[in-house]
């Protein structure tokens, strides 16, 4: 492949330096990205926090190396994730280095391979300076959409001009500057209190000396957005998504179990039947709204595959569903298959699975797209709201619900799924798949930006 490198007569491959935000919704695609890279014949090497590292085992061919991130305990417990990347960036800054450097020296000391630069998420801001002190053209990563990024960069002049704090945070009026957006649409995090998210936008969107910025989103979902972004932008901004359909189909980096009982199931149901569920690896559910996801998936009367992550209960009970009442298992029965942890991305190509009621991070709606698979949106905080209002407003492949509640999730599963109410929203998202695929295909957006990436890298 192109990366190999003649140098003093010898074979030699560049290596990469990966960063990513220790968090699911990033690892995923910061690993995906770098399964690709690796098949271009780069080497590969994962640098990650303590917190949430990823098993090396899934990557056997990848070198990862932990460094101190600096979390306490306290941090961790706190669930804050906007407090937990500022500390990780603030407390690894000197191990980060450390570690780097030493990557760099053992590497040219022994003649094995160079490094070419670092990725790293956008989050990791602090990457930047370090790879800059050591003279290491750093790259950012940015695994959220192109709409998010400007609703975010919005936060601090919205502020400025008194409309923050909000007077109603559920308010339906257009936010000014980003007409499709409401108030209630902005991406803020759980706490609704802003307090270091601000400096956060502010570190992670100043991209310094980066070489690009490397994005997990397709022209054919926000071609106008990454336009006015590039204008505003010396570098080059690369749409390069979704990552996951360039890594090998084998490829999982899950830090919690799969469990593939589900596929023989969904095996069994026919085609397009099944709604599936789930609300990520961040979202919470208290027990009442347990209940009423469990009543309202029963009552309407389609299969469903539900998944229930270990810890995901908002009161900290863990509840099972074996705990919820007899009558209710007896109403699903059979139709109901209920994991702790599917192996999504395989979930949303199978052909029985006709829906996804989903919490909309980033990478569920990507996955979903991808399928053709129409969702029910039931977006949780942060960019997740951004994400559900472009796909029931903007692509129109979902539409909200807007209450967890049972008579309302029965009537919108069967909208999605049976209703002719909902064959326009089938419809287009069988459309926006076939879209997807033109910037994935050879020649494609998606696969040129890859192409430009591969070739910025190898100028390095
Ligand atoms: C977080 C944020 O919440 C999200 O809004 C942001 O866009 C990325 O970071 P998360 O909430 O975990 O991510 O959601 P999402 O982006 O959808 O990522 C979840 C990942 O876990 C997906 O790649 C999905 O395929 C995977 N997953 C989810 C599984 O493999 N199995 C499951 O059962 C559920």
């Amino acid at each position: 492949g192109r990366p190999k490198m003649e140098k003093n007569g010898q074979k030699h491959r560049r290596r990469l330096v990966l960063l990513p935000c220790p968090f699911q919704g990033h690892i995923n695609p910061m690993l995906q990205l770098g399964s690709f890279l690796h098949s271009k014949g780069f080497s590969i090497t994962v640098i990650h926090c303590n917190f949430n590292s990823p098993n090396p085992s899934n990557q056997p061919s990848f070198e990862f190396i932990p460094f101190q991130d600096g979390l306490s305990c306290n941090d961790v417990s706190s669930g804050d994730i906007v407090r937990i990347i500022q500390r990780a960036n603030v407390g690894c800054k000197s191990h980060l280095h450390e570690c780097l450097s030493q990557i760099i020296t053992q590497r040219r000391g022994g003649q094995k391979d160079d490094v070419a630069c670092i990725i790293h998420d956008e989050l990791m801001y602090i990457s930047q300076s370090v790879a800059n002190s050591l003279k290491l053209p750093s790259i950012v990563f940015r695994t959220t959409c192109a709409a998010t990024s400007l609703a975010r960069t919005a936060i601090p002049i919205l502020k400025a001009e008194g409309y923050i704090p909000f007077q109603d945070s559920e308010s339906q009026d257009p936010v000014p500057g980003l007409h499709l957006l409401r108030f209630k649409d902005l991406p803020i995090p759980r706490s609704k209190t802003l307090g270091g998210f601000e400096q956060l936008v502010v570190d992670a969107y100043n991209i310094g000396t980066s070489s690009a910025i490397v994005w997990n989103t397709m022209e054919s979902l926000e071609l106008s957005l990454l336009e006015q972004i590039q204008q505003q932008c010396q570098v080059p901004v690369l749409p390069v998504g979704p990552v996951h359909k360039f890594a090998p189909a084998s490829y999982c980096s899950s830090l919690l179990e799969e469990d593939r009982s589900c596929m023989s199931w969904l095996g069994k149901q026919t085609k397009n039947s099944v709604i599936y569920v789930s609300m990520g690896s961040l979202a919470f559910m208290d027990e009442k709204e347990l209940t009423e996801m469990a009543w309202g998936l029963a009552n309407s009367q389609q299969p469903f595959l539900w998944v229930i992550r270990p810890g995901s209960n908002s009161d900290g009970s863990d509840q099972r569903i074996e705990e919820l009442p007899k009558v209710l298992r007896e109403t699903f029965g059979e139709r109901g298959c209920i994991v702790k942890w599917a192996p999504q991305k395989e979930v949303l190509a199978h052909s029985s699975v006709g829906g996804f009621l989903s919490h909309c991070g980033w990478n569920s709606t990507l996955e979903s797209i991808c399928e053709g698979v129409p969702m029910i949106c039931r977006p949780s905080f942060g960019d997740q709201k951004v994400n559900a209002r472009y796909l029931s407003h903007v692509w129109r492949v979902g539409f909200e619900l807007e209450e967890l509640e049972r008579a309302q999730i029965e009537k919108a599963v069967r909208k999605l799924m049976v209703d002719k109410e909902g064959e326009a929203v089938r419809e287009n998202a069988n459309n926006l798949k076939g879209k997807a695929e033109l910037c994935i295909r050879e020649g494609g957006s998606s696969d040129n930006s890859l192409n430009r990436l591969v070739d910025m890298i190898m100028s390095f």
